[in-house]
């Protein structure tokens, strides 16, 4: 049984392909004018977000909305935690209110996991510090899944600031589960020092190197925000060793598809013409991102 979704390292391969499956039914269903889904009637979803959010937040909401659930938003900025309430105590008291799911983002790796001990309601991970982004990873293989079918043996570079990305850490895991070569790269300093326990297949500090032969390339947000000290000299600098640019568009094969978890930073990660270029599927993954957190709710609750 899962009850909630804390770590894509919980679920099987056969998990996988159930959240694929539902989420591929209400994209569908959903096309073809179906725009209000009863999964969720009578349930109750609380959003606490104590970091920022724009694509994370708001689809879990709509996607619970969808569903005809009651969705309420707890923002960390203005909940009693700038009191001093301690989490434990916030979500306990989230949880007194008859939550059926908890989706909660905060700074500290490992804080879904504990409130997922302590509460019997869904909780799902919405992002842990650097530690995991599971929805993310989820809604990531659907888009590649919808262009190449199947991810068994397709060559993967996910690029960019690895050390802080709980995306990275999660995409490399469902990438691996499901049969996908996986590369990454980015400057030392924003690798992290035990790289082989991330069990990718291949590493490189040479971005050409990299995105070379590659079926899919994944450039990362540059994540100043949890970087506490200097990991390189400029962001200028950056951006011409590892940033996207036109030269490298080039390079790609012609069917190589250009991904970003966003949000971007334009002209750090990728030139600013090329965000929403025509190998970019970045507005698919978000557009995806709605019915697969739709899926993840369903599969929760008929676990
Ligand atoms: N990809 C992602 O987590 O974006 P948000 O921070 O906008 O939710």
């Amino acid at each position: 049984m899962v009850k909630d979704l804390i770590s894509i390292t919980q679920l099987t391969k056969d998990h996988i392909n159930q959240i694929i499956d539902y989420a591929k039914d209400y994209k569908n269903r959903y096309h073809n004018g179906e725009t209000k889904f009863s999964d969720l009637r009578g349930k109750s979803v609380l959003l606490p977000f104590f970091e920022s959010s724009t694509r994370t937040r708001t689809s879990f909401e709509l996607a619970g909305k969808l569903l005809s659930a009651d969705t309420i938003n707890i923002s960390g900025s203005s909940s009693s935690t700038t009191k001093g309430e301690t989490l434990f105590d916030t979500i306990k008291t989230i949880e007194a209110m008859q939550s059926d799911f908890i989706v909660i983002r905060h700074s500290m790796s490992g804080a879904a996991y504990q409130v997922a001990k302590h509460v019997k309601s869904h909780v799902i991970n919405a992002g842990d510090g650097q530690n995991e982004h599971p929805s993310q990873a989820l809604l990531d293989t659907f888009t590649i899944l919808e262009h190449k079918g199947s991810l068994e043996g397709l060559k993967i570079a996910i690029i960019g600031d690895i050390l802080h990305s709980r995306v990275a850490r999660s995409d490399i895991k469902i990438f691996k589960k499901l049969g996908a070569e996986v590369t990454i790269c980015g400057p030392l300093t924003l690798i992290p020092r035990h790289v082989e326990s991330l069990n990718i297949d291949y590493f490189t500090t040479d971005v050409e190197d990299a995105i070379k032969d590659k079926d899919v390339v994944i450039f990362l947000r540059m994540q100043l925000e949890r970087q506490k000290k200097v990991f390189f000299s400029t962001l200028n600098e950056y951006s011409i060793k590892y940033g996207l640019n036109q030269k490298r568009v080039d390079m790609l094969k012609d069917d190589c598809l250009i991904m970003h978890p966003g949000p971007v930073n334009r002209g750090v990660e990728m030139q600013s013409e090329l965000v929403y270029g025509s190998r970019s599927v970045i507005l698919e993954q978000v557009e995806n991102g709605l019915f697969t957190r739709m899926a993840i709710y369903k599969f929760l609750l008929n676990n």
